[in-house]
């Protein structure tokens, strides 16, 4: 996977049916030659189904934004890793930080769903983060390494797990974290991987980069050391916005 950069759109509760078919559709016609990026639209639960029959060729991926870990029961309100399988789902966002400053989601859960994703085949795009005053009390680095540490935890095999990186500070804000601060935080992830696991797997696993990325910023931002690639919220919504930032960086490989 790495000899491709990773470009996941998170939609968020943006779009209706209808809407997903018609962006998927488009989007896809004009990115059918794309040959260094994987993209991977994330959207609604309730637009799976239908966006999956457009995204046949083997460059578009289908995520969904949450799951349970249980297979089955009593869950009001969930969905289970099986049901998303048989979607055609193939990845699936963890530990977003919308999830755990909105909805309460611990650490443990978040590893409960790691572990429930991977156990099915299937990818997680597992997301860390510090808040603003975690950063400027310095703590950055120990609130990353805790988090992939727990996230983690009693996984043995790390697969083709994603992880991206995603201050929540930047989220959404219009203020992205500059390249010194994101090849910083990407290099204290890849420390902690290797710590946990081995060389190869730091060296191997795609660590991408989300807040704020959008057309004008994504260049700098895709050239920056250890960046594999990003997971984009707002401009993941804008057929255009979305095409530019993956034909920029389509045309970086080809430079
Ligand atoms: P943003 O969101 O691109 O709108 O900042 C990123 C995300 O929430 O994954």
């Amino acid at each position: 996977m790495k000899n491709k950069k990773i470009i996941a759109g998170n939609w968020k509760m943006h779009k209706s049916l209808d809407e997903g078919i018609a962006f998927a559709r488009k989007v896809t016609k004009l990115l059918l030659n794309v040959e260094s990026t994987k993209v991977i639209f994330c959207p609604p639960f309730t637009a799976l189904f239908g966006m999956m029959e457009e995204l046949t060729v083997s460059s578009f991926g289908l995520g969904a934004q949450n799951c349970h870990w249980e297979e089955s029961g009593a869950f009001t309100g969930e969905i289970s890793c099986t049901m998303l399988k048989e979607l055609g789902v193939r990845y699936v966002i963890t530990g977003h930080s919308e999830r755990r400053h909105i909805f309460g989601e611990t650490d443990k859960w978040i590893n409960n769903k790691n572990r429930a994703i991977l156990s099915h085949d299937m990818i997680p795009i597992f997301c860390l983060g510090e808040t603003f005053e975690q950063r400027k009390s310095g703590d950055t680095e120990s609130v990353l390494a805790d988090q992939l540490e727990s996230g983690l935890n009693g996984i043995e095999v790390l697969g083709e797990t994603i992880i991206a990186y995603e201050p929540v500070w930047a989220i959404g804000t219009g203020l992205n974290a500059d390249s010194r601060q994101i090849e910083s935080a990407h290099e204290t992830i890849r420390l902690k991987i290797k710590e946990l696991y081995s060389i190869k797997e730091s060296e191997n696993i795609s660590i991408l980069y989300g807040g704020s990325v959008n057309e004008s910023n994504a260049k700098a931002l895709i050239s920056s050391k250890g960046v594999d690639g990003f997971l984009i919220g707002g401009a993941s919504l804008k057929e255009k916005s979305f095409y530019d930032i993956i034909d920029i960086n389509e045309q970086m490989n080809k430079e």
